[in-house]
């Protein structure tokens, strides 16, 4: 088996450009204009190249694009005022504070502190909540970016068997949770889980979560399964230079599967498009405004506003 690469830059790169006629659509109808402010503390490299990306790409689609960058030192009242003045300012739909956040911040007081219609990475309680019990949310990207790269390629996801292998509140308990809305019969594992290979070998589906280079091998997969790879690890190669690699170990695996996702060029361009995705669809909710599906542009991911037409209401 030479499994196919599920081209999620491409794929991206498509769902922007809808992206982009939305704002149009919701300019020219309804004179509003999706913002997002990316909120970002201390200079971690990783976490500025995807501040810097979201940012960029926000204002691409033609958002109305923040970014604030704070020392790592800035105390926990000061980045709390930000996300009160960032809740009040209406002419903001999105609030997304990078994480992981500096030891001396309460996490959970922020993400708290977000207003859960502006709550556009799905982590306050209240929308962890509303997804949980099947009510429309904002649901986290990464979780929605999977999901739609997996019905690019399986269209009926009733009745087959997927194991998630990582239980993170960012990406495998949302994952497990619109999963099993789809239909699917959903294992929720992580490293630990015993005789992980096997339950790998049964299932249609292996999403890896878990933070681990090279993790899933060749062997633990179903001839002609599917294989998402969620991981980014840097990695020291053997010439000594540095590259990303995911949890899915590549080149077995795809003599195994019939689709795989690579690293990079994955699962990460298509949670970038789901974060827009996800303010155009705050800018929509919070102002009210009603949604109407064509035929022609089903409705392929949930909460996303794409291929959608977009109408005030009354
Ligand atoms: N850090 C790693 N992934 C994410 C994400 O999806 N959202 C935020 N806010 N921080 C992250």
């Amino acid at each position: 088996m030479n499994a196919i690469r599920i081209d999620g830059k491409a794929m991206a790169e498509a769902l922007r450009g809808r992206i982009a006629s939305d704002v149009r659509l919701l300019q020219n109808k309804c004179r509003v204009t999706p913002g997002l402010a990316v909120v970002l503390l201390g200079k971690d490299p990783a976490s500025s190249v995807y501040v810097k990306t979201k940012a960029r790409q926000a204002r691409a689609v033609g958002f109305n694009s923040r970014q604030y960058l704070m020392p790592s030192n800035v105390g926990e009242a000061e980045l709390l005022e930000l996300i009160e003045e960032l809740n009040a300012d209406d002419s903001i739909d999105g609030i997304l504070v990078q994480l992981p956040l500096p030891a001396h911040i309460d996490r959970w007081r922020v993400l708290e502190a977000i207003d859960p219609a502006k709550d556009v990475d799905g982590f306050h309680p209240y929308n962890v909540g509303r997804l949980a019990a099947g009510r429309p949310a904002l649901a986290p990207c990464t979780p929605l970016a999977v999901v739609h790269l997996i019905k690019t390629v399986a269209r009926d996801l009733n009745g087959l068997d997927v194991v998630v292998i990582g239980r993170s509140n960012i990406v495998g308990k949302p994952l497990a949770v619109l999963l099993g809305d789809a239909g699917c019969t959903v294992t929720g594992a992580q490293l630990q889980t015993r005789n992980l290979p096997d339950l790998c070998r049964k299932a249609d589906i292996v999403v890896a979560a878990a933070g681990c280079a090279g993790l899933v091998r060749g062997d633990w997969l179903k001839p002609g399964g599917i294989v998402v790879d969620v991981g980014i690890n840097r990695v020291i190669d053997s010439t000594g230079t540095a590259k990303l690699v995911g949890d899915v170990a590549f080149a077995e695996a795809s003599d195994r599967a019939s689709y795989i996702t690579p690293v990079p060029g994955g699962v990460g361009p298509m949670t970038v498009a789901y974060l827009l995705a996800n303010t155009v669809y705050a800018a929509v909710l919070r102002r009210g405004l009603s949604l109407v599906t064509t035929p022609e542009t089903p409705d392929i991911s949930r909460p996303s506003l794409v291929g959608k037409n977009l109408q005030s209401k009354g």
